[in-house]
């Protein structure tokens, strides 16, 4: 009686729908069967079943949260040998979600914001001191990396006062290494079984090299929280102080050490990965939309006049409501996390003739969602102006989530606004961009988007 989801053709029995799959570019891949399949459309593949919706409409039901909760699904599963129990990666009724979630909750708040201004400013500095010796020379600068840089110092420093001095090497810090080959690793491992078909195939030395990493991110950490318990005197307000001294007001429980481990992990790869990604996007579009980064510019010299040294206040970096339109305009067409698995809480229908049994799950396919034709005949293009006030009204309703959804949504959400925000306003007003010509958008996958291999001539102003 109820119309059957659309898949992909050429179904294959007992691989189901391998046809197409891609192990690298899942996201991207996903997003061209949905722009053939339509708003939703499942893929079956080994037995599992997978349902992608990327309709606004069924999306908006999805994200109601009376019907429907967070899911972790096989990717974020593949991931719980990473994060366990921390706040991103932990199951809805996990006890150490609530207590970590309301311990944490004051390291985000507005004031807690403002504590945090200056260390990220001092971070931005110490990137445009390393731009600057780079300017004006002809040379290329890879962005995604640099960007990597400067989210992973900023909630290193502002989260847990550990500096991993990522501007006085070339080299990427052993960490971030680590990290990107575990997550890979994750991400190949999805499938529980080798499938050397879909070029998963997962050999016995990289499982011992995953070993390794795992042990040497548990080691990292340690030492973040062994070196703050060597210097007690030295309080500070940062989510780790909050870890390791406040209880849950709700259940008065605390943090035990195991559990601070996962979250400070957790938090160093979710507080700087998709950051990261969000201020590359977002320089890829400046640079190749001139007039958007003169508009950007205006307001930033409104701020702070150009040719003197800014040296901008919390206030102020609120109130760049253009670059914010920027950044919500590079989320809307690159979501940085791409989307989020929900899980009926009861049986129910979906756009009223999709069956959900309780439990069933779909992934909102968030960078589809955002282009949907709700958002108008132009929803592929790059305009910022969609995101003023005054245009409400031709934005469709409860899709926009760039940070999820419902109380699982992004704890960091302030947090990532203001770094990248404070970051783009600082580079706007010290450089022009200048792009590689010919250069054509290329965005890699590692559960996060990023562009991959774009580059800048920066050109002091
Ligand atoms: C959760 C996106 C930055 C920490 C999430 C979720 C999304 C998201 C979509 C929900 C995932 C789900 O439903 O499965 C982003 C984006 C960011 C960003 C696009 C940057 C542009 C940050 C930062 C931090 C952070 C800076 C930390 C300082 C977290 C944590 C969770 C989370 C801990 C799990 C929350 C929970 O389940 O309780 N983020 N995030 N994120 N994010 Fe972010």
């Amino acid at each position: 009686r109820h119309p059957r989801v659309p898949h992909p053709p050429h179904r294959i029995p007992l691989l189901g729908d391998v046809i197409g799959v891609s192990i690298t570019k899942p996201t991207q891949n996903a997003m061209a069967y949905a722009r053939r399949l339509g708003p939703i459309y499942e893929r079956r593949v080994l037995g599992y079943r997978f349902t992608f919706v990327s309709g606004a409409e069924l999306a908006a039901e999805l994200n109601d949260e009376k019907r429907f909760r967070k899911q972790l699904g096989v990717a974020l599963e593949a991931l719980r040998p990473i994060g366990h129990d921390g706040l991103f990666t932990a199951h809805n009724d996990e006890p150490n979600w609530s207590t970590a979630h309301n311990v944490l909750l004051p390291g985000f708040t507005q004031s807690a914001m403002r504590g945090y201004h200056q260390t990220m400013l001092d971070t931005v500095r110490e990137l445009t001191r390393h731009w600057d010796r780079q300017c004006d020379d002809g040379t290329w600068v890879a962005v995604t990396p640099d960007m990597n840089k400067v989210t992973l110092e900023t909630i290193g420093r502002a989260g847990f006062g550990y500096e991993f001095g990522s501007f006085s090497s070339e080299e990427q810090h052993p960490f971030v290494a680590a990290m990107l080959r575990a997550l890979s690793f994750a991400q190949r491992s999805t499938f529980k079984i080798p499938v050397p078909l879909l070029g998963g195939a997962l050999t016995r030395r990289t499982a011992q090299q995953n070993r390794a990493d795992l042990a040497y991110l548990a080691e990292v950490v340690d030492e973040v929280i062994a070196s703050r318990r060597a210097n007690p005197h030295e309080r500070r307000d940062d989510l780790l102080e909050l870890m390791l001294t406040s209880t849950d007001p709700e259940s008065g429980r605390r943090l035990d050490e195991v559990n601070i481990r996962n979250q400070v992990i957790t938090f160093l790869i979710a507080g700087h990965e998709t950051s990261s990604g969000a201020l590359s996007f977002a320089l890829y579009y400046l640079a190749n939309h001139p007039e958007v980064a003169d508009r950007a510019r205006a307001e930033i010299y409104r701020a702070w006049p150009a040719g003197a040294e800014p040296d901008p206040t919390f206030e102020q970096v609120a109130k760049l409501r253009y670059l914010r339109h920027v950044l919500d305009e590079t989320l809307r067409l690159w979501p940085t996390a791409p989307g989020y698995m929900r899980e009926a809480r009861e049986d129910t229908l979906i756009g009223g003739r999709y069956p959900m049994k309780a439990g069933d799950a779909a992934f909102v396919l968030l960078p589809q969602v955002h282009r949907d034709p709700a958002w108008g005949p132009d929803a592929d293009a790059f305009d910022p102006d969609r995101f003023l006030p005054e245009h409400a009204h031709s934005r469709p309703g409860h899709v926009y989530k760039p940070f999820g959804t419902g109380i699982r949504s992004c704890i960091g959400r302030q947090f990532a606004l203001h770094e990248t925000v404070l970051a783009l306003a600082l580079i706007l007003h010290r450089y022009d961009l200048e792009p590689e010509p010919g250069y054509r958008l290329d965005v890699e996958e590692l559960l996060t988007l990023k562009p991959s291999g774009f580059r800048v001539q920066l050109r002091r102003r």
